[in-house]
C-alpha cells in the first residue's frame, strides 16, 4: 500500500476486511486551526462549511486520504475501516471529534437528514436506565445484526459511528458481519420470500411517519447480493414472511463469522451498508455505565458530468 503522509494504515487485528487508519499527531495538530473556524451551529446550519473542514483534512494528506477511504468503502472485499487519532490528547474533545467525523463523512458522500435528531448527525447516550422504544439505547440486551436506513426512503450507502465517550463499560462490543463471509447467505438470499416486498415501519422516536416497502435481499449492478434488514421494523403480512424473518434472524445471530471488537474512544467506524451488517453485544450491568456515540449515515457522492 502506498505510504501517505501523516497517516498509518494497517489491517484490523480482527478482520482482513477492515482497515485501521491512524491520524498522526502532526495531522491532528494542523486540524485544530481550520476546525476552530466553525462552531457546531455553523456546521449544522450551513452545509457548505462541512465540505470546507473536509477539504482541510484531505489537503493535509495531499488529497490521498479521500481516495483511500473511497476505495475501501466501495470495494466489496473490504468495505469497512476505522479511523481516529494515534494519540488522544487533551485537545481532542467531543466537539473536535464531531468535526473530524463530519470531515470524514464529507469525503465519502452526503449525509442523510437524521430524523431522530433533526440534523445531519445524531449523538446518543447509552446508560443504565432506559425508557426508549427501540433497541438502540437498551444496554443490557444484544442489538442484533442489522443494516441502517431500512425504514426510510433515502438510500443509505454507508454509516459512520464514532465513540465520543465511554465510562464504566464492560461488554458492549461492536459486532460486524460481511455478507460474503456469512454461512447462510446463498441459502437465504435465494429463497423467493427474501425477494418479496416487506413493509417496514418504525417506532415513534425515529420521527418517520411513513412506511416503506422493499425486499430483504436484492442485487447490485454487478449482480452481487445486498441486504437491507433489521429485526425490529419489518411488519410481516403473513405466516410465510414471519417464518422467513425468524429463520433469517437465527441464521445471522448463530454465524461464527462475526468480527467482534472494541472501538476505541475517539475512533469512527465507517461501513458499506449494503453488504456489512452491524450490531452490539450487551453491556455488563453497572449503574454508572455511560457511553456516547455519534452517528452519520448517507449516500455516496454523485458527480456532475
Ligand atoms: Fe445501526
Amino acid at each position: 500500500m502506498e505510504k501517505i503522509f501523516g497517516i498509518d494504515v494497517q489491517e484490523h487485528e480482527k478482520s482482513k476486511r477492515i482497515l485501521n487508519i491512524r491520524l498522526n499527531d502532526e495531522i491532528i495538530e494542523k486540524l485544530i486551526f481550520p476546525f476552530n473556524k466553525f462552531d457546531l451551529t455553523a456546521l449544522e446550519l450551513k452545509p457548505f462549511t462541512r465540505f470546507t473542514i473536509a477539504k482541510s483534512l484531505d489537503d493535509l494528506t495531499e488529497n490521498k486520504l479521500s481516495k483511500l477511504m473511497n476505495s475501501i468503502i466501495r470495494d466489496r472485499s473490504t468495505g469497512c475501516f476505522i479511523i481516529g487519532p494515534s494519540n488522544i490528547s487533551s485537545k481532542i474533545n467531543d466537539k473536535f471529534l464531531i468535526k473530524l467525523s463530519t470531515a470524514t463523512a464529507h469525503l465519502i458522500g452526503v449525509p442523510n437528514h437524521d430524523s431522530m435528531a433533526g440534523k445531519y448527525y445524531v449523538r446518543f447516550h447509552i446508560k443504565h436506565e432506559d425508557a426508549s422504544d427501540s433497541y438502540l439505547r437498551k444496554a443490557y440486551v444484544n442489538m442484533d445484526l442489522h443494516t441502517d436506513g431500512t425504514y426510510v426512503k433515502e438510500v443509505t450507502d454507508w454509516l459512520l459511528m464514532t465513540k465520543l465517550e465511554e465510562k464504566n463499560v464492560k461488554g458492549g462490543e461492536t459486532v460486524m458481519l460481511h455478507l460474503d463471509d456469512w454461512e447462510h447467505c446463498d441459502d437465504l438470499s435465494n429463497d423467493p420470500v427474501g425477494k418479496q416486498n416487506f413493509i417496514w415501519g418504525s417506532p415513534k422516536s425515529k420521527n418517520v411517519d411513513y412506511k416503506v416497502e422493499h425486499p430483504v435481499f436484492s442485487k447490485d449492478e454487478e449482480g452481487r447480493t445486498k441486504i437491507s434488514y433489521i429485526d425490529q421494523f419489518p411488519e410481516p403480512k403473513n405466516m410465510e414472511q414471519g417464518i422467513f424473518l425468524q429463520r433469517l434472524s437465527d441464521a445471522l445471530e448463530e454465524s461464527k463469522k462475526k468480527t467482534i471488537s472494541n472501538l476505541p474512544v475517539g475512533y469512527s467506524l465507517i461501513a458499506n451498508n449494503h453488504f456489512w451488517l452491524h450490531g452490539r453485544k450487551k453491556f455488563q450491568e453497572n449503574t454508572d455505565l455511560c457511553r456516547e456515540l455519534l452517528r452519520i449515515r448517507g449516500k455516496f457522492f454523485k458527480f456532475n458530468k
